[in-house]
């Protein structure tokens, strides 16, 4: 790790050319590395997507591991179509029919299928940002993105300025992630989302993890994943995870009930966007836990039930349930839903998203 460390600050950069493009749309492509003092606790950045690539923390014995999934190189996020650590929007999660209708005007998205998922074909988690501040070590090591999402982008109105900041910080072993976006002349929906697959164990599957997630109520959905509007709640159904729950164990009844695993949004317990305490996951036999704290209304628990024969970090072999997603966000289809908490940003006006990842161990 030593070695790992002292290559902290250096940029791995990668030039793309992206196909159709003129040489002033090329840009950089890179990896940004911060690090604690003492060296035991780092993540690693690419401006592509805005993507969490890597977070080393130490276990009780000071063995180090990353515990989010991804890959070793640059160009497989770029190639992918994962969404490993990125950063998914204009509109995280899925919108049915890939339309709605905003201040009388009927908007509709580019679509996969029949819905719009993760923003469309080409969301925030498959752009290039700009990085605007680097500093990778230090008290408190951050680094701030930016991108300029414009009118029509993936079918979305207006221009939007949106911001990320990952930051260790402000206790030890806490990463810090703070998103916002400013609608420059339209209204528009903005819900931004961390898509990190964490794995606290460092490797193998997540089925070993304990989860906790601080809801009592939770949203159904129909057969194409769509809510149904209802906000439900989660007792006596195998979505009561408000003890914490070895997910092996749970994951039959998920399964019983005809989902391949967890996916499913959780409306967290307490006020909409005041920030509070969301969920935590611990791995028993490494001693590593999480605990994650947001100011949104929702929690997403995806349980990577669609992972399979992924090849990632290291030559590990990436499979079903080989991680645990935890996304922070507003309501899917909230658009679709005036009973559900509004994500709308008006001109001027600035959507804000806060996530604290506490680790422990
Ligand atoms: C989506 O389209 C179907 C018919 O194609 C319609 O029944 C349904 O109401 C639509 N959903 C929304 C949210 O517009
Ligand atoms: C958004 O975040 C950036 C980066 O931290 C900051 O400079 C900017 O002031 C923020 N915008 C608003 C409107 O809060």
């Amino acid at each position: 790790m030593a070695r790992a460390a002292a290559l902290a600050s250096s940029l791995v950069l990668l030039c793309l050319a992206l196909a159709g493009s003129t040489d002033a749309a090329r840009k950089t492509v890179g990896a940004y590395r911060l690090r604690n003092k003492k060296g035991d606790f780092s993540i690693k950045v690419t401006n592509w997507g805005a993507t969490l690539m890597s977070v080393i923390v130490p276990d009780s014995k000071g063995n180090l591991a990353d515990v989010v999934l991804g890959y070793d190189k640059l160009a497989q996020y770029v190639d992918a179509s994962s969404a490993f650590g990125t950063v998914v929007g204009r509109v995280a999660n899925r919108i049915a029919n890939g339309s709605f209708v905003l201040d009388g005007k009927t908007i509709r998205l580019n679509k996969d299928g029949t819905t719009t998922l993760h923003g469309g074909h080409r969301g925030f988690n498959r752009v290039i940002w700009t990085v605007k501040e680097y500093v990778p070590g230090g008290d408190s090591p951050y680094i701030t993105l930016y991108y300029r999402s414009f009118d029509g982008e993936q079918g979305f109105p207006g221009d939007l300025d949106v911001y990320v900041t990952y930051q260790l910080c402000c206790g030890p072993y806490e990463l810090r992630a703070v998103m916002n976006a400013t609608a420059l002349d339209k209204a528009t929906p903005v819900n931004l989302a961390n898509h990190a697959y964490w794995n606290l164990a460092g490797s193998g599957d997540a089925l070993g993890h304990l989860v906790q997630v601080l809801a009592s109520r939770y949203t159904p959905v129909d057969a194409a994943m769509i809510p149904t509007g209802e906000v439900a709640p989660v007792t006596g159904t195998p979505y009561d995870l408000r003890a914490p729950t070895l997910l092996g164990s749970r994951i039959k009844h998920v399964s019983a009930a005809g989902m391949a695993g967890f996916d499913v949004n959780y409306a967290v317990d307490g006020d909409g966007f005041r920030f509070r305490r969301v969920a935590r996951l611990r791995d028993p036999a490494s001693g590593r836990a999480l605990e994650l704290w947001a100011n949104q209304p929702g929690v997403q628990l995806y349980t990577s039930n669609w992972l399979s024969n992924v090849e990632g970090k290291g030559g590990r072999v990436y499979g079903q349930y080989g991680a645990v997603c935890l996304e922070t966000q507003a309501f899917p289809d909230a658009v679709n839903h005036p009973n559900f908490p509004s994500e709308i940003v008006r001109p001027g006006g600035t959507y804000q998203h806060d996530m604290l990842f506490k680790f422990s161990f």
